[in-house]
């Protein structure tokens, strides 16, 4: 059992290095970003809300996105295997709330310079069937048709420079003092994130099994 958070600028590799660790924990990867496109490409009432935020650049309201993780944590999965949460929390207030309802083992903060985010950031593709995480340099095997469910590949819908721009503005300004936070309680661990996405799956599972044992 492993309940983890997951931090990083965008683009930092979260959603590429939390599906590796979920599989070798053998622990459910709740990315709240892939929960609200899929909310978004169903046309529920959530994802008809989050739409204007993603697109924009912004985040969600902390209430709406507290609804949508405390019901998550609520399954069995979770309550038999753990969490690696990724893409929450990234406010102090939703770090709160988390800790009111859940227990956090670690923190890991992928770190990645803006500028190398930016560049992972304008090459990367995904499935839009599901969520399966491409770039320029890695492509599906075939005419950017996902390996995994044959969804098609694409741009996402807020991978523009505009809404970029916003995205880390608001990582300097209300998550960096939510990584702040974990710190303080102890929980925080900082990992280096360049380098071949294996050789930062190496890295995260020597710095995490090391301080699960101690
Ligand atoms: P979310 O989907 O969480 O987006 P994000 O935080 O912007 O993070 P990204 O998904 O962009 O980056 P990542 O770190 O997962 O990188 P990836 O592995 O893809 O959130 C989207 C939106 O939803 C938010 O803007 C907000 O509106 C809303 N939202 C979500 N959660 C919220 C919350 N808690 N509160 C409020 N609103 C919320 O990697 C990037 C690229 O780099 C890929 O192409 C990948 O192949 C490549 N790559 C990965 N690792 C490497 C490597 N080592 N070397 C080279 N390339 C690499
Ligand atoms: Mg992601």
């Amino acid at each position: 059992m492993i309940r983890l958070v997951i931090f990083g600028r965008q683009g930092a590799g979260k959603g590429t290095q939390a599906a590796r660790l979920a599989e070798r924990y053998r622990a459910p990867h709740i990315s709240t970003g892939d929960m609200l496109r899929e909310a978004v490409a169903a046309g529920t009432p959530t994802g008809l809300q989050a739409k204007a935020y993603m697109d924009a650049g912004q985040l969600l309201p902390d209430s709406v996105m507290l609804g949508i993780v405390k019901a998550r944590l609520a399954q069995a999965d979770v309550e038999a295997n753990g969490f690696l949460l990724d893409g929450f929390p990234r406010t102090v207030p939703q770090a709160e709330a988390l800790l009111e309802f859940a227990t956090v083992d670690v923190a890991v903060n992928l770190e990645v310079p803006e500028e190398v985010v930016v560049e992972r950031i304008s090459a990367r593709r995904v499935c839009e069937a599901c969520g399966q995480i491409y770039s320029l340099s890695s492509p599906p095997s075939r005419d950017w048709i996902c390996d995994r469910c044959a969804g098609r590949v694409v741009q996402r819908d807020d991978d523009k420079p505009e809404a970029i721009a916003k995205r880390l503005a608001a990582y300097r300004e209300v998550t960096v003092p939510t990584l702040e936070w974990f710190d303080a309680r102890g929980l925080l661990l900082t990992v280096d994130g360049l380098g071949t996405p294996d050789e930062v799956t190496a890295r995260l599972l020597d710095a995490v099994d090391a301080r699960l044992a101690g």
